[in-house]
């Protein structure tokens, strides 16, 4: 197979890939001819995956690691080379969110977020960078959202700012890891029926007495008509408060 040769002896970490997304992503690396290390704290999912993967890729492997844990992605990252050598390929796909109204999110719910959406994913491209930085190559995916870009239909205020705060992200490492061979790029994806999505489409269709299908098109065609609005029309996403005066932006970094 032509596309099984393109990641042939590659290593490729794919977290959060005991469902949903990262299952997918997982299985196609694996198809293409990488070794997939698939990371998640579902164990019991993460072995459905591996037998997945396995099947496609045999050494292909499983690795239960909370990627909010500082000290379990330093240890997943010195064990994985120490077992095969390098890590080219990391897709940071892991991510929480729950659908919560503005007034009910509590400190303890922003912390878990941004804990594995934003603290998680940086650990994951520090170390795993610090790998690729002495091949002097390697590819790092970031999994954002259509809500880190102002989507108005976000259910957690916490979760589309971690969202765009990995969008910063993956921009600042793009130009800090490119001098090592490093590429770094973000895929937003739009409304996708996963668990984590799940209960957030079930309850907006139940109150729009609308089948969950129809409900999905709806959006995503609310999100083609939000973004062909002129742009001289169109809510400005970054300036919802007065515009800065420029004397105050000069000499701003
Ligand atoms: N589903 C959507 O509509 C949608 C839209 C835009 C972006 N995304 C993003 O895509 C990615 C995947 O989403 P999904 O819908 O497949 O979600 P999902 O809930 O189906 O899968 C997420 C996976 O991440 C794992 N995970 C959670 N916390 C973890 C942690 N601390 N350490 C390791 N693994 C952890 C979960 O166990 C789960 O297997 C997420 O980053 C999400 O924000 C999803």
């Amino acid at each position: 197979m032509n596309g099984r040769a393109r990641l042939a002896d590659r290593v490729a970490v794919v977290t959060g890939s005991a469902k949903g997304i990262g299952r997918a992503i997982a299985t196609t690396l694996a198809q293409e001819g990488a070794l997939v290390v698939a990371v998640d704290i579902d164990t019991e999912a993460g072995a459905a995956t591996l037998a997945e993967i396995r099947n496609i890729s045999p050494r292909s492997a499983f690795q239960r690691v909370d990627i909010a844990d500082h000290a379990e992605v330093a240890a997943l990252v010195e064990r994985l080379v120490r077992q095969f050598g390098s890590i080219d390929i990391l897709v940071n796909n892991a991510g929480v969110t729950r659908p919560i109204d503005f007034f009910d999110l509590k400190p303890e719910e922003v912390d878990w977020i941004v804990g594995v959406n934003i603290k998680g994913t940086f650990s994951m491209m520090q170390a795993v960078a610090r790998v690729m930085r002495e091949k002097r190559e390697g590819r790092i995916v970031n999994i954002s959202s259509i809500a880190g870009k102002g989507y108005r239909n976000t259910s957690n205020i916490a979760y589309a700012t971690s969202k765009g705060a990995l969008i910063a992200m993956t921009r600042i490492a793009a130009v800090q890891l490119g001098k090592y061979g490093i590429t770094v790029n973000a895929v937003c994806p739009g409304i996708t029926e996963t668990e984590l999505m799940a209960a957030w489409i079930e309850s907006r269709a139940k109150e729009g007495r609308k089948l969950k299908h129809d409900l999905i098109k709806e959006l995503v065609a609310d999100s083609a008509r939000f973004e062909s609005i002129p742009l001289s029309t169109s809510p400005k996403l970054c300036s919802s408060s007065p515009p800065t005066r420029p004397e105050t932006l000069r000499g701003s970094p």
